[in-house]
């Protein structure tokens, strides 16, 4: 179409919205737009915004402000920069963002960004009547977007990729945005998912991590014209010849099923590696935040994949400091996590969602009390993610060697537990799997000395 243009994304949040921002990317090539790594002079910003926690929405602002100098320099040169925000603040506060900061030109939920070339179009149109591009779609629901996107495009990856299975969440614990912003859960048909990881591995794609907010609630249609739980995708997924490992996140306790603990068990390329967010240890709480699971359902479940799958590694997101929370209640969670034993784990003081039954709770913890306890519930993460670490040194692992070190010759991957692992390596190994044996530890990662290059075949 016309000359070159400059895109610059800035990508907040979790892997779903990374996996967004690579499908925007993909969608804006064929319009000339080449991704930059820096804002100056861009024809385009967007930035993929969450909506989780306060302090996200907060780092939003401040960039939006930080970003005007740079419009500011475009306009003097008597050239536009179209500020876009897109993802979960989008979605959630639409006008209120161009009120607030009025150098914002495009708004646009997770739901509508495969209408980007047109909203882009319309936002010219609108520049070139009223000197000022002004987009707004925060569109329900998800249906056709996915149909509407193109395929992945090569150079997004170096052997691991994000496949989005799944988006929305019904659950509505009491404490989140989620359902609000991202809508109620939508499954996408397995024919389109099957379709999209073999294109995954034309493009040399080895490791597929399955996305959705609630994957364990997936139900899309598979060929057959049943709906499919996520056990059986995995079974299909596993087929597909050239994926040597396979992930999934999130998922939720309630929705375990037999077909997903028969993957644990049958299919040796699904990662040893389960995040399984509990949030809390006191069912008090687990009831106050609708989890619909009690701490001990939650033991049993662990049990249980620990049996199919010795090696599994656990982790979690805990939430500290929910309205209501006592020293009991908090003494519960961190028996919890001794109980279980994380290989690692997120964790995060609660922060009031305008919108979300909790925010009306009266008794809200107050903030130095969630403090505290925050950082006394990462301290024993810490100690526990650490030994962890340390208990790989002298073992071989195998390794995806996904980009360069910091210094010449390194090259850094990731184990099956989602470690990063340093060692030296060829260049040309990039995207590879192969085997380390693991000679040192830290809390967040692991060195070692390439083995040989791993072939996993499986049948
Ligand atoms: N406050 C703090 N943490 C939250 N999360 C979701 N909503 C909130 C909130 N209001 C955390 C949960 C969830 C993760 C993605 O973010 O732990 O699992
Ligand atoms: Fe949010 Fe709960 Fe749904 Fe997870 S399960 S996305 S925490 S509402």
């Amino acid at each position: 179409m016309s000359a070159t243009k400059k895109l610059f994304v800035k990508t907040y949040g979790c892997q779903m919205n990374m996996y967004d921002s690579d499908r925007m990317i993909d969608l804006l090539k064929p319009l000339g737009y080449k991704l930059s790594d820096v804002p100056d002079d861009a024809d385009m910003i967007i930035l993929n915004t969450c909506h989780i926690r306060e302090k996200a929405e907060h780092k939003l602002y401040s960039d939006i402000g930080r970003l005007e100098p740079y419009k500011d320099a475009k306009a003097a040169k008597g050239e536009y920069m179209i500020l876009a925000i897109a993802g979960c603040v989008a979605q959630a506060e639409g006008e209120e963002i161009t009120r607030r900061k009025p150098c914002v030109d495009m708004v646009f939920g997770p739901q509508s960004y495969h209408k980007l070339p047109e909203m882009i179009a319309q936002a010219y149109r609108s520049l070139a009547a009223n000197g000022k591009p002004a987009v707004l779609d925060v569109d329900f629901p998800v249906e056709s977007k996915f149909d509407l996107l193109p395929m992945p495009s090569p150079d997004n990856h170096k052997g691991a990729a994000f496949l989005s299975i799944q988006e929305g969440c019904d659950k509505f614990c009491t404490f989140c945005v989620v359902p609000y912003t991202r809508g109620t859960e939508y499954s996408r048909p397995i024919d389109a998912i099957i379709k999209e990881a073999k294109h995954l591995v034309t493009l040399g794609v080895k490791e597929i991590t399955l996305l959705g907010q609630n994957v364990t609630a997936f139900h899309g249609i598979g060929p057959d014209g049943k709906e499919w739980s996520m056990g059986r995708l995995l079974f299909a997924i596993a087929e597909i010849d050239g994926i040597e490992r396979i992930r999934y996140t999130t998922s939720h306790p309630k929705d375990m099923h037999d077909e997903l603990y028969a993957a644990h068990r049958d299919i040796p390329h699904l990662m040893p590696y389960f995040h399984l967010p509990i949030q809390a240890g006191s069912d008090a709480i687990l009831k106050a935040m609708n989890r619909k699971h009690t701490a001990d359902d939650y033991r049993r479940i662990v049990d249980k994949l620990r049996d199919i799958q010795p090696n599994i590694g656990m982790s979690s997101d805990f939430i500290v400091g929910f309205p209501g929370e006592t020293d009991q209640d908090f003494e519960d969670t961190l028996q919890l996590v001794r109980d279980i034993g994380y290989v690692q784990a997120y964790s995060f003081k609660y922060s009031i969602r305008p919108g979300t039954p909790a925010a009306l709770i009266e008794y809200q913890v107050n903030e130095d009390i969630k403090d505290s306890r925050l950082q006394i519930l990462q301290e024993l993460l810490r100690e526990q993610q650490l030994a962890f670490n340390i208990s790989r040194v002298g073992k071989p692992m195998t390794v995806l060697l996904e980009k360069e070190g910091r210094h010449p010759g390194q090259l850094i991957g990731r184990s099956p537990y989602l470690q990063s692992v340093h060692l030296d390596a060829p260049h040309r190994l990039l995207g590879q799997i192969v085997t380390v044996d693991i000679e040192g530890a830290t809390q967040f990662s692991l060195a070692g000395k390439m083995v040989t290059q791993e072939h996993i075949h499986h049948t």
